[in-house]
């Protein structure tokens, strides 16, 4: 099968006088100036209805950006019956056409969707320039093109044949419909949780987080360009529940793409349980979830690298990066000098809107998550055991800033160190330089979480010991690096235990799981 052999796509750097700067200020511009209307898209139509949701942009939540029609089962209903509808010639489509398609799509977003996707990301979900830049172009496209080289090496794989006789494996799509889930914080991961299966000559009902609409609405009409048929791919904006009772009910619901909370993750595991004797087939489940990732520090560590993947690792994207770091383990005699250059660069990060790409920071996604994070923090101040080293502020008078916040704890356990917070929060446990593998026990033991953590060290003996001790805490793991930042085609991502199912987004693993493969033995 030969097909484009993929690269990762460069990323765009957006210097101040750059052409790419100026187009995607130009988009931002454009943006600003109107309200978009987000209809949903089902069977191929814009669907309106008399009931909209407003979308605002989290770091200037007077501006409206745009309207956002709103559906009700009836759209459930007809988003599953288009699906179905097209089900058959889809499937039937040879697999190079639907490989066209979506490297097709990645192509459009390589050049002229970048800068729509990129500023729809920046002022929906309030990712600065290089953050939108590594998901909605980047990781999105070669999300998109790594998996068709993916596809066609599960389809080489073939089972023995010998003389008289010739043995198949065929890979069909589910007998059914996928059920996207997609969450606000990266515009890659929706576009993936869509396209996998499609590429695998399945049928979706996608339904994106209200915090995404308006990066999704530009999704769709790239896959409309390049081509995905109506009905394949449909976007509802519809309440969860309401979405859900009729899906999970559904003879044909054939499988969940789900990225999201670990306790919505769990819930719907029950439903589909529950209904599990209605279906056709077992649906396939696979869920990326949340995740408490971990920096742990061996006194061996240089300090820099140390603070460096501390800075960037918590508090890009306002921390709000499934992988990001949100508790660190540091020995003793490290934490002076990591906590000096840590607090120096962060009185340099500069907090503010998208627009101004000065900013390192922007707003977190709404008004919950800031209220959230402030009751953190003040419980942080108010409590003898826990230390604020840098940020502490809050401010929502125009968009929903929280400032980089370092947390210091004298209790390994202290709940910012066991729970989710989801924001620029980071919480820090200074260890005694001796108690490096009990401190392992204690990471491996305080969260139910397993997606991302990392260890940071000169002395192989260390390394090899987190490496080995730690096996089972994340589902990806670094060495001497933060624990964001997943390129496709090179660390395969997912997490184990509370954090998901691990089948590895942009990967053979992920395509497997969209397949059912039948067994052909012909005799001549
Ligand atoms: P969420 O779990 O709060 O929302 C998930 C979605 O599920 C929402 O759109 C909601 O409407 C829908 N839903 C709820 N009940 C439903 C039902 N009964 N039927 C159908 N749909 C239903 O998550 P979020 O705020 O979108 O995303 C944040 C979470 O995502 C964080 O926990 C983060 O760690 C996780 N995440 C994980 C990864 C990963 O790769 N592991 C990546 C990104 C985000
Ligand atoms: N894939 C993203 C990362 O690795 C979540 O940071």
């Amino acid at each position: 099968f030969d097909v484009p052999v993929p690269q990762n796509e460069p990323v765009l750097n957006y210097g101040p006088r750059s052409i790419e700067r100026a187009a995607l200020k130009a988009a931002l511009a454009e943006g600003r100036a109107q309200v978009t209307d987000i209809p949903m898209y089902i069977g191929g139509q814009e669907v309106r209805t008399n009931k909209t949701i407003e979308v605002r942009p989290p770091h200037d939540h007077k501006h409206l950006l745009a309207n956002a029609h709103e559906g009700d089962a009836s759209h459930v209903k007809a988003a599953i019956d288009a699906a179905l509808a097209a089900k058959a010639n889809w499937e039937n489509l040879p697999w190079e056409q639907r490989a066209a398609i979506f490297l097709k799509a990645a192509d459009l977003l390589a050049g002229p969707y970048r800068a729509q996707i990129n500023a729809a990301t920046m002022l929906g979900q309030s990712k600065n320039a290089y953050q939108a830049e590594i998901d909605a172009a980047c990781e999105f496209i070669d999300f998109l093109r790594f998996n068709v080289l993916y596809m066609t090496e599960i389809y080489a794989q073939q089972p023995l044949s010998s003389k008289g006789m010739w043995n198949r494996l065929e890979h069909r799509p589910l007998e059914g419909f996928v059920f996207a889930i997609t969450p606000f914080n990266f515009t890659a991961i929706a576009g993936n949780l869509c396209a996998a299966p499609a590429l695998m000559g399945n049928v979706v009902v996608w339904k994106p987080a209200p915090t995404q609409l308006y990066a999704a609405n530009v999704i769709m009409q790239v896959f409309n360009e390049a081509g995905v048929p109506p009905g394949v791919i449909n976007l509802i904006n519809v309440d969860g529940p309401v979405a859900g009772d009729i899906i999970f009910s559904h003879r044909d619901f054939a499988g969940l793409h789900f990225t999201g909370s670990t306790h919505v993750f769990q819930n719907l595991w029950k439903i589909i349980g529950n209904n599990i004797s209605n279906y056709r087939s077992y649906p396939r489940i696979v869920g990326e979830t949340g995740g408490k990732d971990f920096v742990l520090a061996h006194p061996s560590a240089n300090a820099e690298v140390v603070a460096t993947a501390l800075v960037r690792g918590a508090f890009e994207y306002q921390g709000q990066k499934c992988s990001a770091a949100s508790r660190a383990y540091i020995a003793k005699s490290l934490w002076p000098a990591v906590k000096e250059k840590m607090v120096a660069d962060l009185a340099t990060i500069k907090m503010g809107p998208t627009e101004d790409f000065e900013n390192f920071v922007n707003a977190v996604i709404t008004e919950a998550s800031f209220d959230k994070l402030a009751k953190y923090i003040d419980e942080a101040k108010a409590n003898p055991d826990a230390e604020i080293v840098a940020g502490g502020t809050y401010d929502k008078s125009v968009g929903y800033f929280v400032q980089p916040t370092v947390i210091e704890v004298k209790d390994p356990y202290y709940v910012t160190m066991c729970e989710e917070l989801f924001g620029p929060v980071l919480s820090v446990y200074v260890y005694e330089d001796e108690q490096f593998e009990e401190v392992m026990s204690i990471i491996d033991n305080t969260s139910p979480y397993a997606l991302t953590g990392s260890i940071i060290a000169q002395d192989r003996y260390a390394i090899t010991q987190a490496t080995t001790r730690l096996r089972n805490a994340a589902g990806n793991f670094y060495i001497n690096d933060k624990p964001t930042g997943a390129v496709v085609g090179q660390q395969p991502f997912g997490g184990a235990r509370g954090s998901g199912t691990n089948d590895k987004a942009g990967s053979m693993q992920n395509l497997l799981r969209w397949t059912s493969p039948r067994t052909i033995k012909e005799t001549f």
